[in-house]
């Protein structure tokens, strides 16, 4: 099976997170086939909403660190990590997002750009930039701020504090939280209901809700600027050699 499995159910595409065995951190070839995937559903009439999805056991355990050691080195930002982040926050299509397990990194700051976000009893949303010594990123410092206000976002975001399933839907990101086992059925359904309205409504509502997309692909770059200088950071060198010689 390939580390991204898309499918169309109906006028569902589901573009789901398929690395288990690596707790589904994402590889620049899967922000690569994602960015692919919710491109090509702008220009498909048919497709009229997208679903993230992960694994049973964990949605995204965040980007690959491998590759961030690797582009530490090369001193470049993942050209695919960028083209996702835009990708994603220009997306003219509703997003909803299943999280079951862990959302680590990007995995939670992902979920920001949906429109909603349905979650497991198991979910537990965790952002541990500032300790690996990088920063918020994918427009994280301007989305969650408004969206939680600036202590509970500077919480999360800096201090690395998690948020449960029910904190999590109490900052806003998460709309509902169901069993694990019905979380499949419940995402889909919530998404086939978007995809049910008259989409050029739909897609008039969400542009003017979501305010500048701009202004957010503006404070991506920004982000991404800082990230790479993060990135060669002797904090940040320090804090990926010691997951990979974490004791388990
Ligand atoms: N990048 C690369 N590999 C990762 C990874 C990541 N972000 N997250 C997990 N993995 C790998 C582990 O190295 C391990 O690989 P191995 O079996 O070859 O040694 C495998 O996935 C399983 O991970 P493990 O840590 O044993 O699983 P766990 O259930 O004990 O913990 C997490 C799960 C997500 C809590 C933990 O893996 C973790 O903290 N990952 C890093 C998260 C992170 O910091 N992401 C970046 C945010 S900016």
């Amino acid at each position: 099976m390939p580390d991204i499995v898309i499918s169309n159910e109906g006028s569902v595409r589901r573009i789901r997170l398929n690395r288990p065995e690596k707790k589904n951190a994402l590889t620049l070839a899967m922000y690569e086939t994602m960015a692919t995937a919710i491109e090509e559903a702008g220009s498909e009439p048919n497709v009229r909403c997208l679903l993230l999805a992960g694994s049973p056991e964990i949605f995204c355990a965040g980007n690959d660190l491998n590759d961030f050691v690797e582009m530490a080195r090369s001193g470049a930002l993942g050209a695919p990590i960028v083209r996702f982040l835009h990708v994603l926050a220009r997306c003219q299509k509703p997003v909803v997002a299943s999280v079951s397990g862990a959302a680590v990194g990007i995995g939670t700051t992902m979920l920001l750009h949906c429109d909603q976000v349905i979650a497991s009893d198991t979910a537990v949303l965790l952002t541990p930039f500032v300790s690996l010594g990088l920063l918020p990123e994918a427009g994280s410092s301007l989305i969650a701020p408004r969206l939680m206000g600036h202590a509970r976002a500077f919480s999360l975001l800096v201090m690395g504090k998690p948020l449960s399933a029910e904190e999590a839907k109490a900052s806003g990101i998460v709309t509902a939280i169901v069993p694990g086992a019905d979380l499949d059925a419940h995402a889909l359904a919530a998404a086939r209901e978007i995809a049910a309205l008259p989409p050029d409504s739909v897609a008039s509502a969400r542009r003017l809700m979501r305010g500048s997309v701009e202004e957010i692909v503006a404070r991506i770059d920004e982000e991404v600027e800082t990230f790479k200088t993060r990135l060669a950071s002797p904090e940040a060198q320090t804090a990926f050699a010691a997951f990979f010689s974490r004791k388990r």
